[in-house]
This record gives structure tokens, C-alpha cells and sequence, in this order.
């Protein structure tokens, strides 16, 4: 396998600073990874000898462990670092513990946190590399990677692809990664939320002028849609409800079979995790045949394995 020729630079903070040809460099990798989890020894050596701490102060079960699976897979050392939400504070603390991880010598510091910024001050901070694994509301690389991942494998191409995000735009990280990365590999995204969920301007994230729009009907935008991702409702993120109530978002905005019917027959239905069954995607979607979300774990895995030899200066990935 051959490193990707365009520079990703030192450290992952979102997708915002990566072209279109590192992005495909990536998910290039993982293809050769995926095939790594369905043998019955599933590791490869590639960074053997290499440490990645994953730093956690936000509470995450699948992203973690997919990091941690990741890590293992590759032969590295992995160590999981939780920190309670409320023990830390923004600023100082964050910097005093980096620079502890940095005393200990390891090659690669993935990071979650609240605060949106948090692993660029991380990455000024260390000469370790860093991963951001979501801040904020800023931007969630790996996951906007890996759902590039499954759309490639699931429609052969992203580019000109009309793929729908639904839901609460404006605390979730993951619709901003997306957005930039799937308009930087060519898709036309259309964005549809309440009035409420959506930042004004949104469109200016676009990567190509002109290729995300923005609405609040979201059967309108499910006509000839090839991918739809509804988001979770982020209401830990919400100060005050910006919806009249579950039963209402789910009524206007939820994904449900009977609407999926305006998309193309063979659109997929994608979800980033953890679903709130019943409100922005309904149980016969997320169990449906045309649904990917079990398909998105399994490629977080492969992808994140990618990210993390690209990020921890690993060798080959066939050594
Ligand atoms: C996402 C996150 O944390 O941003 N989930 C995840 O990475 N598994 C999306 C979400 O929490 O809704």
C-alpha cells in the first residue's frame, strides 16, 4: 500500500484542512483495513512500538471503543484516559494535562471534548500528533470519514450524489464535517432543519459555491435524494428546547419509511449513532434494508485505523 502523496500534515483537527485527494488517500487506506476485521486474526503489526492515548472528557461509547479496536488492530499501545466532564475546566487544565501526556513520550493523543477548539490547542501545545474525535460543535472528522467511507462502498462514487442531512444543524459536529467533506468530494448536500436548528450562513462552509442548500421541508428535499442522515437531537447541547416537542420534530422531520419513498430506490439511509428511535429516524428505517447504520460502525473501525498510521508515522501498512 502506498502513503497518500498529498501532505495531511501533523495533526487530524477537521476536514477543513484536508484536499479532496487526501481525503480519497484515506479512505483508500481503509479499504485495506476493512479487510483486516474479517479475518480470524484481526492485527496487523503497522504501528507496533507506537503509543495512542485516547483522551475522553465527553461522555462516548462507540467512538471510543473505535478508536481503542483501531489502535489494537494496528499492534500499537493504546491507553483510554476518561475525564469527567465536571472535574475539568476549559483552559489551563486541558494544558496541564498535555503536557503530562506529553512527558510520556506517546506518538498520538485522540481527543474529545466539549469545547469546540479544544484539540487545536492541544495540537499547538504537543509534538504529538493529534486526532480530533469530535469538540464541540466544531467538527467530527473521523466520523464525516468514515460516513464518506460507507457511501463510497455503497453507491461506487460520492461525487454528484444528492445526500440529505436532517435535523439539529447547528450542535452537530457531525453535519459540519460532513458537509465540508462531502461538498470537497463533489456531492450537492442539501440541508433541512426547524428554523430553529440552523445557522444562518451555513452555506459559506460549502467547498464548492453553490452546492448546499438549505430548506425545512424535508419531503421536498427527499426527492431524488441517494443518501439521507438524520441527525440525533443534540439536547444536552440545547439550552432551551428549539422544537415544540419530540412527537412534533418527529412528525415534521423524523425519517420514516413511508418517507424514504420520495428518494431514489436505492438510496441508504445513514445515521452517525445513538439513535433516538421514533423521533428523527423510525424504527422500520433504521432496521430496514436500505439502513447503513450498523455498516457506519463497522467501517469506523477500518477508518479510524487509517487515520491513526497516517497520524502515528506508522511504516507500511503491509509490514
Ligand atoms: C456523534 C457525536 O458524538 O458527535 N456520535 C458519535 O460520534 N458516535 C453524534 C451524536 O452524538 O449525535
Amino acid at each position: 500500500m502506498t502513503t497518500p502523496t498529498t501532505s495531511i500534515g501533523k495533526d487530524l483537527l477537521g476536514l477543513a484542512a484536508l484536499d479532496a485527494a487526501a481525503i480519497d488517500g484515506l479512505l483508500t487506506t481503509a479499504e485495506s483495513f476493512l479487510e483486516v476485521g474479517t479475518r480470524s486474526v484481526k492485527k496487523v503489526p503497522a504501528l507496533r512500538g507506537k503509543t495512542v492515548v485516547n483522551l475522553f472528557f465527553e461522555p462516548s461509547t462507540r467512538t471510543r471503543t473505535s478508536f481503542e479496536l483501531a489502535a489494537k488492530r494496528l499492534s500499537a499501545d493504546v491507553l483510554n484516559i476518561s475525564v469527567s466532564a465536571s472535574s475539568v475546566v476549559k483552559g489551563e487544565t486541558l494544558l496541564d494535562t498535555a503536557r503530562t501526556i506529553e512527558a510520556m513520550n506517546v506518538d498520538t493523543v485522540v481527543i474529545r471534548h466539549a469545547s469546540s477548539g479544544a484539540p487545536a490547542m492541544l495540537s499547538q501545545a504537543l509534538a504529538s500528533h493529534v486526532i480530533n474525535a469530535g469538540d464541540g460543535a466544531h467538527e467530527h472528522p473521523t466520523q464525516a470519514l468514515l460516513d464518506l467511507f460507507t457511501i463510497r462502498r455503497a453507491k461506487g462514487r460520492i461525487e454528484g450524489l444528492n445526500v440529505v442531512v436532517v435535523g439539529d444543524i447547528t450542535h452537530s459536529r457531525v453535519a459540519r464535517s460532513n458537509l465540508i467533506g462531502l461538498t470537497k468530494m463533489g456531492a450537492n448536500v442539501r440541508l433541512v432543519a426547524p428554523p430553529t436548528m440552523i445557522p444562518k450562513q451555513v452555506e459559506a462552509l460549502a467547498s464548492v459555491p453553490g452546492s448546499v442548500t438549505v430548506g425545512h421541508d424535508l419531503d421536498a428535499a427527499l426527492i431524488d435524494a441517494d443518501v439521507v442522515m438524520p441527525l440525533r437531537l443534540q439536547l444536552e447541547r440545547q439550552d432551551a428546547p428549539l422544537f415544540p416537542g419530540q412527537r412534533e420534530y418527529a412528525a415534521r422531520w423524523g425519517l420514516t419509511k413511508a418517507r424514504m419513498a420520495a428518494a431514489r430506490p436505492d438510496a441508504i439511509a445513514m445515521h452517525p449513532g445513538p439513535i433516538n428511535r421514533g423521533v428523527e429516524i423510525s424504527p422500520d428505517v433504521a432496521d430496514g434494508d436500505q439502513s447503513t447504520i450498523l455498516d457506519q460502525v463497522t467501517h469506523g473501525v477500518a477508518v479510524r485505523m487509517a487515520v491513526l498510521f497516517h497520524y502515528s508515522g506508522g511504516g507500511s501498512a503491509n509490514d
